[in-house]
């Protein structure tokens, strides 16, 4: 495919036209990064190379008190307490870590592990049958190979499929058929939890259990599935680039591959795989909207010479859907001491999720 490797792993600059070549041609091929593995790569393009991260890992600093809270919703509905218990637990890691993991949410198994393998199945088979849903435009059902959410610039280890679940249930004849009906099921799975998890961190911010729905915050959901191949010279590229997610909140599914970080305290903290859990985390304009009070945290996943990775983000936003309305500070929230943030934010202003940044809206 006309990609170059370097033979001096130093030398991570490229001449622009030379780098904007060999990006096309890696986007033109269609296949994403699994077509690189899959024609037997040793050593990965110099468009993947990302500058170094400074951070330190808590993995090498040998912490071991840090872990992202756990939180099990088991007993929520029977007994008042519990649900207080969970409430202020789900309240304490929205405000310290924006990231827990949630267990006994009410999505079997079977639906989850369904879910990891749909994904698997889809980017694993013939290119020509993936190659159908290929497409650049906003479809309900979207494989575009390898573009980056976060990133244009440079493209990551994965490759991905974007799919709407809400408002607008897909239709199963716009979804490919050997992921078609978990991805169904899966997605009303999502949305049902949805709807659980904004009453909770309604309470959790002090507000009335329907505040955030009543207010439509769980109306749009997206999917965003993540296929890493293994990665001949991790050390040189990342899976997902350090980001914050910009929607309300994320349900993320992901097998039991490690992988998944979080930057806590200026330190990588890894997200340990709990059998049966899901990751749940705080994006960007559910801080917006608390004021600050729960934190939009930056998170990534290097890559790893191990592989293949799956996981699926859903993302409850509602910056997809045609609105006039505008996004401010709750103003149950604010006070004299607590002033807003933040300015109203319309989701017209929202071009895209490349350039929104809390920074831009914030007031001084
Ligand atoms: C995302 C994301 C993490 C993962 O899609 O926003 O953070 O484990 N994914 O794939
Ligand atoms: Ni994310």
């Amino acid at each position: 495919m006309g990609f170059t490797s370097p033979s001096d792993k130093e030398e991570i600059s490229m001449i622009d036209s030379e780098r904007t070549k060999e990006l096309k041609a890696f986007y033109d091929s269609k296949v994403g990064v699994k077509g690189l593995v899959d024609a037997g790569i040793t050593k990965i393009p110099r468009i993947f190379y990302q500058p170094p991260d400074n951070f330190k890992k808590a993995s090498e600093l040998g912490h071991k008190d840090y872990a992202i809270p756990v939180i099990d919703l088991a007993s929520i509905h029977e007994d008042p307490c519990e649900r207080k218990r969970v409430v202020e637990r789900v309240k304490e890691a929205s405000e310290t870590w924006g990231f827990f993991q949630i267990v006994n949410h009410g999505i079997p198994v079977n639906i989850m592990d369904g879910m990891l393998d749909g994904i698997m199945k889809f980017f694993e088979q013939d290119d020509e049958l993936k190659l159908e849903f290929f497409s650049h435009d906003h479809r309900p059902f979207m494989y575009n190979g390898n573009s980056n959410l976060y990133n244009k610039v440079i493209p990551s280890w994965r490759d991905s499929f974007f799919c709407n679940m809400a408002p607008n249930a897909p239709k199963p004849e716009d979804l490919p058929s050997i992921c078609r009906d978990i991805l169904l099921d899966y997605s009303s799975q999502v949305i049902k939890l949805g709807t659980l998890l904004f009453e909770i961190l309604s309470e959790a911010l002090g507000l009335n259990s329907n505040y955030l729905r009543d207010m439509g915050y769980n109306e749009g959901v997206f999917a965003y599935a993540h296929y890493y191949p293994p990665c001949p010279e991790p050390e040189l590229t990342v899976g997902t680039i350090k980001h914050t997610d910009t929607d309300f909140i994320t349900v993320l599914l992901k097998d039991h591959m490690d992988g998944l970080q979080v930057l806590h305290e200026d330190t990588w903290i890894d997200v340990p795989h709990v059998p049966g859990a899901l990751v749940i985390n705080i994006g960007d304009f559910l801080q917006l909207i608390s004021n600050d009070k729960f934190k939009s945290v930056q998170h990534r996943v290097p890559a790893n010479i191990k592989g293949p990775r799956a996981s699926i983000a859903c993302f409850f936003s509602t910056a997809f859907l045609p609105s006039s309305r505008t996004y401010g500070p709750i103003k149950e929230l604010l006070s004299e001491d607590n002033p807003a943030k933040y300015r109203e934010y319309s989701i017209s202003e929202f071009a895209n999720h490349y350039t929104f940044s809390l920074s831009k809206i914030a007031l001084n």
